[in-house]
């Protein structure tokens, strides 16, 4: 089983101060630094884009774990690769015609590639190019907004997962909190993002340690 790693999503930091948000979770423990990017068509929302990346590289040696949550993603991965993005998750729903291609761009960067599927979205969509990725993300919500409830139905797709491979990295998003934390560590995964229930705490350290398990 791969190790347990914790990515908070920045996207429940204070905006206002993003440097030291990050620096306050590399202290208390994150492994990656979880960075949400919306463009208000793939998801009712609009968030950050590659310059505030390139801002925030400064502010830490963490991984920049990139979820690409845009229509057209092959468009701005050269930027998001540019801004510093250590691994960049696109979603299967916005590549139906070249996912396999999208995947190939990321990589010919030498940086990780990541597929994500949404809640209705089925392990099937994406079971031929498992071999190709290095993480699957399961989305645990729709995606678009932080601070929404866990949907259990992202249960036996992170099982399904898992029994097809032994070695994949699995990461779940939306609703992590320490008790959902433990229902998806159960179901394979080891990869879990967090935004409200990390910097919505009183001790960050805490809140990030009892995501472990
Ligand atoms: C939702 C984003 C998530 C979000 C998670 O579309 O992909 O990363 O920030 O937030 P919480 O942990 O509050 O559900
Ligand atoms: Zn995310």
């Amino acid at each position: 089983m791969n190790k347990i790693l914790i990515a908070p999503s920045i996207l429940s930091a204070d905006f206002a101060n993003l440097q030291s948000e990050i620096e306050r979770i590399e202290k208390a423990g994150a492994d990656w630094v979880h960075i949400d990017v919306m463009d208000g068509h793939f998801v009712p929302n609009l968030t950050i884009g590659a310059p505030v990346v390139k801002g925030i590289k400064k502010a830490t040696k963490l991984p920049f774990d990139v979820h690409l949550m845009i229509d057209a993603p092959w468009k701005y991965i050269p930027d998001f690769v540019k801004a510093g993005a250590d691994i960049i998750t696109i979603h299967q729903e916005a590549c139906v015609e070249n996912l396999s291609e999208v995947i190939a761009q990321i990589k010919s960067f030498g940086i990780k590639a990541g597929v994500s599927i949404k809640p209705k979205t089925s392990v099937d969509a994406i079971k031929d190019i498992l071999p190709e990725v290095d993480m699957v993300l399961v989305m645990s919500v729709e995606p678009g907004f932080g601070g929404q409830s866990f949907m259990y139905e992202s249960l036996p797709k992170i099982k399904e997962l898992r029994s097809l491979s032994h070695n994949l990295d699995i990461q779940v998003d939306g609703g992590i909190n320490a008790d959902t934390a433990k229902l998806v560590i159960e179901a394979g995964a080891n990869i879990l993002v967090a935004g409200s229930s990390v910097y919505g705490a009183k001790n960050i350290e805490e809140a990030i340690n009892s995501l472990r398990g």
